[in-house]
């Protein structure tokens, strides 16, 4: 089900007709429905109800806006932040700091500092030398800062090369084989406290073997992390779990029977289990609205030039993503078209030799599935200010994040002083 549906041939969000948002607001523009965030969140906080006291960190660079991250600490939800900026972002929008994870190749010492001072659940720790600054930068502050390791299981998620972090020459994680080594040397760190081991192995997994591979051998980390005489009371399953970006294709796992394998796999490892899901709670709760400037011939077939480019939706041309793109009001006609934005790059496709409705200058389309690594992943590049978002609840809605004003972008520039005005 999902709360983006046709209700007498006008797409709505909830019950808002979306042309009354691009009226008001203008295009592009991001609309998310806030009853599909709450229940994806539901949906996953009952999959995982069986465990002991789960702690469900939302990954914020999914989808950062104030507004979502609200909707889930009301869920209860914590935040699992990579940076300075999301870590203040989150506690800004009321997420507490007790249930806050911080993860990250790179953490600065100024960023650890930081979270520090505001409090946390944990930093997920992925090097021997990052354990080491942490420890110093605690006892400059006369704290002792709670970590997990995070562990490199070495497995292949079967996602997009570029969104796999698990195998063992990507840049995540410390090996297993060196993580007893990593613990002996924390338990002699004044300035840390090793409770626990992290993994994430990748983005929009569609099957489940992966993460049951990865899970087997964390548990069996776990004993012999435990054998050598470490106490264990943590293990952050990460996140990773797909969803349909495409209705033809076989829909991914369940949450449910994601829920199902954890609770079969790591439900006797007596710790406390940690959750970083980010796609799967917002990935289906946005759509990118936009118009169509006009139609253009190709070799082939059409091209419809839609108002928003790749510098708001960055997945098809990054990730070859496909989006599922349609009209707002469909006019019951089909076409095959390229679906393109006006940017200066070929890459700036949407979609090529599309099925799609059959649509003219001026008309409204939504790109679905943009709820998660979309917005945020958005760029000012063609000097194209940052698209606003909205927010729908039943039959209200709220500009979330006002539209970037150009004159920003100019002010932001300063011509220097030996650069003579002509
Ligand atoms: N935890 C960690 C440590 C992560 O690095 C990530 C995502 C997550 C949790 C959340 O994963 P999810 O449940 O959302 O799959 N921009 C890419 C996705 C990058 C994912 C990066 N890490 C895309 O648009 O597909």
């Amino acid at each position: 089900m999902t709360d983006f549906e046709l209700r007498q041939g006008v797409l709505h969000c909830e019950d808002v007709p979306l042309p009354a948002i691009a009226d008001a607001v203008g295009t592009p523009v991001y609309v998310y429905s806030t009853a599909t965030v709450q229940r994806r969140a539901r949906e996953f906080k009952m999959a995982v109800a069986a465990l002991e006291n789960p702690l469900v960190a939302f990954a914020v660079k999914a989808n950062p806006n104030a507004a979502i991250l609200a909707i889930l600490a009301g869920e209860g939800f914590g935040a699992d932040v990579v940076s300075g900026g999301e870590y203040r972002r989150a506690r800004a929008a009321g997420v507490k700091a007790s249930k806050i994870v911080f993860s990250g190749v790179g953490k600065t010492a100024d960023e650890m500092a930081g979270a520090l001072e505001g409090g946390l659940f944990q930093f997920n720790v992925e090097s021997r030398d990052e354990a080491e600054m942490l420890s110093s930068v605690a006892v400059s502050m006369g704290r002792r800062a709670p970590i997990s390791f995070r562990i490199n299981p070495d497995v292949a998620a079967g996602t997009h090369a570029k969104i796999s972090t698990g195998s063992a020459q990507d840049k995540f994680g410390i090996n297993a084989a060196e993580a007893v080594a990593a613990f002996n040397r924390a338990s002699k760190l004044p300035g840390i406290e090793a409770q626990g081991v992290a993994i994430h192995i990748g983005s929009q997994l569609t099957s489940l073997e992966p993460l049951e591979l990865a899970f087997s051998r964390l548990g069996e980390l776990i004993d012999q992390l435990r054998r050598a005489g470490h106490q264990i009371s943590v293990a952050d399953l990460g996140g990773g779990l797909g969803i349909s970006y495409d209705a033809t294709k076989p829909a991914p796992p369940s949450p449910a029977s994601y829920g199902a394998l954890v609770e079969r796999v790591a439900q006797r490892w007596g710790v406390q289990l940690l959750f970083e899901p980010g796609r799967l709670i917002v990935g289906d709760a946005g759509v990118l609205l936009t118009e169509v400037i006009r139609l253009k011939n190709g070799a082939n077939h059409p091209f419809v030039i839609v108002d928003a480019a790749m510098n708001d939706l960055m997945r098809p041309t990054l990730y070859e993503a496909w989006h599922e793109i349609e009209a707002v009001t469909p006019r019951g006609d089909r076409m095959v078209a390229d679906i393109v934005g006006p940017v200066c790059e070929s890459g700036d496709t949407f979609a090529r030799a599309r099925q799609s409705d059959r649509v003219e200058a001026g008309d409204l389309m939504v790109i679905r599935t943009a709820g998660a690594y979309a917005a945020t992943m958005g760029s000012s590049y063609n000097s194209r200010p940052l698209a606003a978002e909205v927010l729908v609840n039943g039959s209200d809605w709220t500009v979330v994040r006002e539209r970037q004003d150009v004159e920003a972008l100019i002010r932001g520039d300063i011509i220097p002083t030996w650069i003579k005005p002509v």
